[in-house]
């Protein structure tokens, strides 16, 4: 969606997100965003490092971000994270959930995309002993789990869509009701939701419901992809290698170029996939991460597209496969890290290899 500001569209009246408190600080020379070129030596020029929870950033666009995430943090208005797949919509959810008033409260992440649609009901607003066959114990639905803190729908797009009426009236009158039930119980919870879809689009085709669209749209911030934030590469690369266990290593500067150069359609997720199969590829001993070391995959910006075909009418088992090679390219055949990637465990990884004969 280009062209959108962070905060695409405002609905609720008291919910504007206005310029930043003066007491909040900004970089002392904001640089331009782009595929300038930037040498590490040169880091100190760019914009300061600013962080909000975990996540780290450096470019004006993450910190932009972080000003009206700082506002939202303080309120309980209900925030979608609107961006592409490996952005970093899940870490923002946490870090919005660690930095807001409810951060000592649980925070219930659902799984829109993955919950089994005749599961999803009881799954998301519980059940009562005997609400249907094998409701063998009353449930507590993600709902009343999440009582006192954050309730996080990811992959918000992806709830049935007879489901989406019972989920704008538990955000209505903020009570639940469990399968089964007689009773309307209250919940205080703040929703955080997360689509790597074009909600409009799906509201115009049926797909959502409009006013559950509304409900959802009264902060919609968008996560701008990496390639549009290449200023944040040095302190991402620093952070990803002390996650991968590598904090002493460093990235030449020609490799510094390279990074910059990619399109990095699968944003951070593909980053830290890059970094992973660097670590492999390192000599023993090495501390310096040099261009050779980095398999960045010639890619399409265009992710309807696979293997130069047209996702659209192409069988599952095809793209399927391609992905899984695709990214056990990325991770340097690193099973663990492609499972990760691709969102299933590693077992049903290793059933999927066995049933393409990989
Ligand atoms: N700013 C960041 N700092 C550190 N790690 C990040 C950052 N953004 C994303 N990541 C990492 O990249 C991966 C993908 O991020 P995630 O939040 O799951 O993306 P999305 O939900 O948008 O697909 C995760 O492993 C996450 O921890
Ligand atoms: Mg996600």
């Amino acid at each position: 969606m280009p062209g959108l500001s962070i905060v695409e569209g405002l609905l609720g009246a008291d919910d504007s997100c206005e310029a930043p408190a003066a007491s909040e600080t900004r970089g002392k020379s904001t640089p331009p965003e782009g595929r300038r070129r930037t040498t590490p030596s040169e880091l100190s020029r760019l914009g300061e490092v600013r962080q909000f929870g975990r996540v780290v950033g450096r470019s004006t666009a993450m910190h932009d971000l972080f000003d009206a995430l700082k506002r939202f943090a303080r309120t309980d208005v209900t925030v979608t994270f609107v961006g592409e797949t490996g952005a970093g919509k899940d870490i923002l959810a946490h870090a919005m959930h660690q930095e807001s008033l409810r951060g000592r409260g649980p925070l219930v992440v659902f799984d829109c995309g993955s919950v089994a649609a005749n599961l999803a009901e009881s799954e998301l607003l519980g059940h009562e002993r005997g609400a249907f066959t094998g409701a063998v114990a009353a449930h507590a639905g993600a709902f009343e789990r999440a009582h006192g803190g954050t309730l996080f729908l990811d992959e918000v797009a992806e709830l049935p869509l007879d489901l989406q009426p019972r989920l704008l009236r538990a955000l209505e009158s903020r009570t639940v009701r469990r399968v089964g039930g007689k009773q309307d119980k209250p919940v205080d919870v703040r929703v955080v939701a997360a689509t790597n879809r074009d909600l409009r689009a799906d509201v115009a085709a049926g797909r959502f419901r409009e006013d559950l669209f509304f409900r959802l749209a009264v902060a919609v911030v968008r996560v701008p992809p990496l390639r549009e934030r290449l200023d944040d590469l040095p302190e991402l690369v620093h952070t990803l290698l002390a996650d991968l266990g590598r904090p002493e290593l460093r990235g030449s500067d020609a490799a510094f170029d390279a990074l910059r150069a990619h399109a990095w359609p699968g944003n951070v997720r593909e980053l830290k996939n890059v970094l992973a199969c660097a670590l492999t590829l390192i000599e023993l001993g090495g501390a310096l991460l040099e261009p050779k070391h980095l398999r960045l995959l010639s890619s399409s910006n265009d992710p309807s597209w696979v293997d130069g075909l047209p996702l659209a009418g192409q069988r599952l088992d095809v793209i399927e496969r391609a992905a899984i090679r695709q990214t056990l390219a990325q991770t340097c055949g690193n099973k663990i890290y492609a499972a990760r990637a691709l969102g299933i465990a590693v077992s049903t990884l290793y059933e999927k290899l066995k049933k393409y004969g990989a």
